[in-house]
């Protein structure tokens, strides 16, 4: 439901609103992002969609968990995206990918946030029931992360790389403008593209950037996906900071799993991929730009710019003094240039551009992480600003896939579910702190 009306909703009619969304698009057992840009079930949509479903339908959140890990590879990979039922009108559809799986998947992974989701879900109650799902779905998220250490981290540098801009969940990010420059995409296979049909070009990737994510796809279709193979040769293999946090802060929430289910042989290894990630992490430390970045692994350069997912090292729990001192000003001066944060692209970079998609726009659910590890690490401030501009956004604009950071209007596309999952995870009652919403542990 796109909220347009300029009489701003009462607390009460926008958890109404969301919830509504969620179920608009439960399909049954999982749940699509929005009804036309996005006909299946996507990774991390999926994830942070559990997390709203938690707030109201606890066995509902716990089976939109399930039917994802339900789609995990033989070797431990968990698609990002699931196509259920064959809708024609998605590009690039399962014969494009080509992965064989008995329900086609597409052929590499999204960021792992679903360890802390589930740990959300667990966090609800203790029941037997609840045990017993937290359980087996542990069980299947060890298989994942491994799969990330083994297969996105071959050389063990500890940080993890990503194989296609897609895998990054940040699209269009510009974190991956000069690695893209290294994959020919002037001799994919016709095709047409679906999402201008509902999504104004402005905010959208490029054509150039879309010949060169099908390059991307049409070469990784040319190993069998096979992800030892991917790893050396794929063109692009870029050390990622959003999926290297994320994958720090999920792997610190599969430890405190474990402790609560006793999983007690599994958490040596976690452990050990804590360790290794928390000294890789320093990889991503740009001396000159003085922020995290994205690191090619083949050319061994740097991205430009202070990106939301750099923000995310709060939540990760990793940086030293001053390295998130840094941060924190970097922080200031880029809210101190946009009508609202987090932009997903510095505001100072020359390819910022507040309406198209990763590299400028906000969105609520990365809002969601940051202002999470903000409020940890004692920044109040920051964490209360960050929810602010989260709400104000979803009050005024509804639950857009993400939002112009300088005027705030809704972009992309409407009724979005993870907006939604946001709204009602991350303080439907009004504050950051909010039952579920600050991790008990940090
Ligand atoms: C876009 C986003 C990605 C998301 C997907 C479905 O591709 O960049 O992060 O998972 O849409 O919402």
């Amino acid at each position: 439901m796109a909220l347009q009306d300029t009489t701003p909703l009462s607390e009460d009619a926008l958890n109404h609103a969301a919830q509504s969304i969620i179920a608009g698009n439960d399909r049954g057992g999982y749940t699509v992002p929005t009804a036309s840009l996005y006909p299946y079930q996507w990774n991390w949509d999926s994830a942070i969609v559990a997390m709203g479903f938690a707030a109201f339908d606890l066995d509902r959140a716990w089976t939109e968990i399930e039917t994802l890990m339900a789609h995990q590879w033989p070797d431990g990979m968990i698609p990002h995206i699931i196509f259920h039922q064959e809708v024609p009108s998605y590009f690039p559809g399962p014969s494009v990918w080509g992965t064989g799986r008995p329900v086609p998947t597409s052929g590499h992974s999204q960021p792992p946030v679903a360890a802390f989701c589930a740990e959300e879900l667990l966090k609800r109650n203790h029941s037997p029931e609840n045990l017993e799902r937290a359980s087996r779905v542990f069980d299947a998220l060890m298989r994942w992360h491994r799969w990330w250490h083994d297969y996105r981290d071959p050389g063990g540098l500890g940080v993890v790389a990503i194989t296609h801009p897609w895998e990054s969940g940040r699209d269009n990010s510009s974190d991956w403008d000069d690695a893209l420059e290294a994959v020919d995409g002037s001799n994919v296979e016709p095709y047409e593209r679906r999402d201008l049909q509902h999504v104004d070009a402005a905010m959208r990737p490029t054509h150039e950037e879309y010949n060169r994510y099908i390059a991307l796809v049409e070469f990784g279709r040319s190993l069998g996906w096979n992800a030892r193979d991917i790893g050396t040769r794929n063109p692009f293999f870029v050390a990622d900071p959003g999926c290297t946090f994320i994958l720090l802060a999920a792997d610190r929430a599969l430890m405190r799993i474990a402790q609560t289910l006793k999983k007690i042989d599994d958490m040596p290894i976690i452990e050990e991929w804590i360790a290794r990630a928390e000294a890789g992490c320093q990889r991503l430390w740009d001396k000159d730009q003085q922020t995290f970045t994205a690191l090619d692994l083949r050319s061994s350069r740097h991205g430009q710019g202070v990106s939301n997912a750099a923000l995310l090292c709060f939540f990760a729990e990793t940086g030293t003094p001053a390295q998130k001192r840094a941060m924190l000003s970097h922080y200031d001066r880029i809210r101190e240039k946009t009508g609202f944060g987090v932009p997903s692209h510095d505001p100072d970079s020359p390819v910022f551009d507040a309406k198209r998609y990763w590299r400028g726009p906000v969105w609520a659910f990365m809002n969601m992480m940051i202002g999470r590890g903000l409020l940890a690490h004692g920044h109040i401030r920051e964490a209360m600003q960050v929810w602010d501009d989260t709400r104000t956004l979803i009050r005024d604009a509804g639950f857009a896939e993400y939002f112009d950071c300088n005027t705030g209007n809704p972009a992309g596309g409407v009724a979005f579910s993870w907006t939604a999952a946001t709204w009602l995870q991350y303080g439907a009652v009004g504050a950051p702190w909010a039952p579920g919403a600050v991790p008990t542990s940090l």
